[in-house]
């Protein structure tokens, strides 16, 4: 069964977004859509609203607002969790223990500079996804919020 998940390199690996791409097909993802923007903070806070609360929200949604991310819809079978399985580990210190080969392994830092986000179940996917490439008015689609 194919299915959509949303794939987002943060800031931190934005140099690396060749590479990243050819792990992503060679993997084999179909890229479906991608686009290349800077969100404002208010748009970072919107994106992850599943995390506002927690004590590395306002972390977290500084660094992604703080340069461009490249957004991606990838579509494959079970697209979700594979894409999952090659991000590695949330944090880059442990995948790089766990996973070496993993995306976040090679391209990321730590918890929070950890190169890539992927969608964690279908509802985000969707609503990920209509977030970057449905919208026009990124973030204030009444969809998403
Ligand atoms: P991402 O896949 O983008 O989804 C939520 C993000 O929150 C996650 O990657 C991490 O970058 C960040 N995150 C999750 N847990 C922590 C944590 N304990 N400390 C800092 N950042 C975190």
């Amino acid at each position: 069964l194919q299915e959509t998940t949303l794939a987002m390199i943060k800031p931190d690996a934005i140099q690396h977004t060749g590479k990243i791409l050819e792990c992503i097909t060679s993997s084999g993802f179909i890229v479906k859509n991608m686009r290349m923007c800077q969100l404002n903070i208010t748009q970072a806070e919107t994106f992850y609203q599943c995390h506002k609360g927690k004590p590395f929200f306002s972390c977290l949604t500084q660094f992604i607002a703080s340069g461009p991310v490249v957004a991606i819809e990838l579509v494959a079978e079970n697209a979700l969790c594979r894409w999952r399985l090659l991000l590695g580990p949330t944090s880059s210190e442990v995948a790089r223990m766990k996973a070496p080969s993993s995306i976040r392994a090679q391209f990321g830092t730590d918890c929070t500079m950890n190169a890539c986000h992927g969608s964690d179940s279908h509802e985000s996917a969707r609503l990920e996804t209509l977030f970057f490439f449905t919208c026009t008015n990124m973030g204030m689609c009444a969809k998403f919020i």
